[in-house]
């Protein structure tokens, strides 16, 4: 529903007045809050491993009908056959985001099998980059898996929720978007451009009746940090991940970070000046 009250025209001379508009309490979440997933069809982009498919098995067991995409279905099909007896069909959708015909033709066909409720963007790369090993060719991949990849979903997404005048795009971004950190020269600058865009999404569809969300997760144990040769403070598993998202889209958040106990404390070193930031980072970093 929309949230900026209708104008109603009120004919001279009477006594009824427009209702006013839907008063909130100051600073409250402007999401719709989701409790109940029966029913609602869930897209997640990139979620053939790691938080995406621990969301994916998540949601389908909260009773959505979810729809999985990713370049490599290949180990789910056993999960999606398990589903399928279970009388809740999961749908599997091949797609690579970089190919931007391909996100084109998916979401057509994702569209063509009903309306779309949610949309979940994590397909993300990761490697570690410092700038005494620059390497273009690792920075444009990126940018065009985590940044341009979303950009084409949204491209394909945006005017079917604009239409229906419902939905909800909730966007993987990352604690390492927040503040420069040493080894996060590729991956970092693109997840502070996620961030960016969902903040600017959120304020122009505030008033159109689709909710958005930014998921900054600390780290989570997936394929994707398995690369990483230092303990990983505070770190959490998929499952625990996908719990706690769960848990923000339920209470309408629009910044959903977790495990707190790890990014509370870069919240307050998001605040700080430079000199005191890099002293910190380089103590706890030793880099
Ligand atoms: N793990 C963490 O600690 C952590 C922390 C902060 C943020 N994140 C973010 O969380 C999201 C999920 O990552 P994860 O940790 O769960 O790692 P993951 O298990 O490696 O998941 C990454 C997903 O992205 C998909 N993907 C990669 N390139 C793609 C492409 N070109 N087209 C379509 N899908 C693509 C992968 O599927 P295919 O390879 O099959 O295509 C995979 O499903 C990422 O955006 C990541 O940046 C992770």
């Amino acid at each position: 529903m929309s949230l900026q009250a209708a104008k109603i025209e009120v004919p001279k001379g009477s006594t009824l007045r427009p209702p006013s508009p839907v008063k909130r309490r100051w600073g409250a979440p402007l999401n719709a809050p989701i409790q109940d997933w029966r029913g609602r069809r869930v897209w997640l982009v990139g979620a053939s491993s790691g938080i995406g498919l621990a969301c994916a098995k998540a949601l389908h067991a909260a009773g959505a009908h979810v729809i999985v995409s990713a370049r490599d279905l290949g180990t789910l099909s056993e999960w999606a056959a398990t589903c399928k007896s279970q009388g809740l069909p999961v749908e599997l959708l091949s797609l690579d985001v970089t190919d931007a015909l391909q996100v084109k033709y998916v979401a057509r066909q994702v569209a063509a099998s009903g309306k779309l409720d949610f949309l979940l963007y994590c397909a993300g790369h990761y490697r570690a980059q410092r700038a005494t090993e620059f390497d273009l060719t690792d920075m444009l991949r990126h940018q065009d898996v985590n940044y341009n990849g979303l950009l084409r979903v949204l491209d394909a997404v945006l005017p079917m929720f604009l239409q229906q005048g419902s939905g909800h795009i909730s966007v993987v971004s990352s604690v390492a978007g927040w503040r420069g950190l040493p080894n996060g020269l590729a991956y970092g600058p693109t997840k502070a451009a996620v961030t960016h865009v969902a903040e600017t999404l959120y304020m122009d569809l505030q008033d159109k009746g689709i909710g958005v969300s930014v998921v900054n997760p600390g780290f989570v144990a997936t394929p994707l940090t398995a690369q990483n040769n230092f303990q990983m403070p505070a770190l959490i598993s998929p499952e625990q991940a996908a719990t706690a998202m769960l848990a923000g889209w339920s209470e309408g958040l629009f910044d959903i970070h977790f495990p707190k106990r790890f990014t509370a404390w870069l919240k307050l070193m998001r605040l700080l000046p430079y000199r005191a930031y890099f002293a910190l980072v380089r103590r706890f970093t030793g880099l």
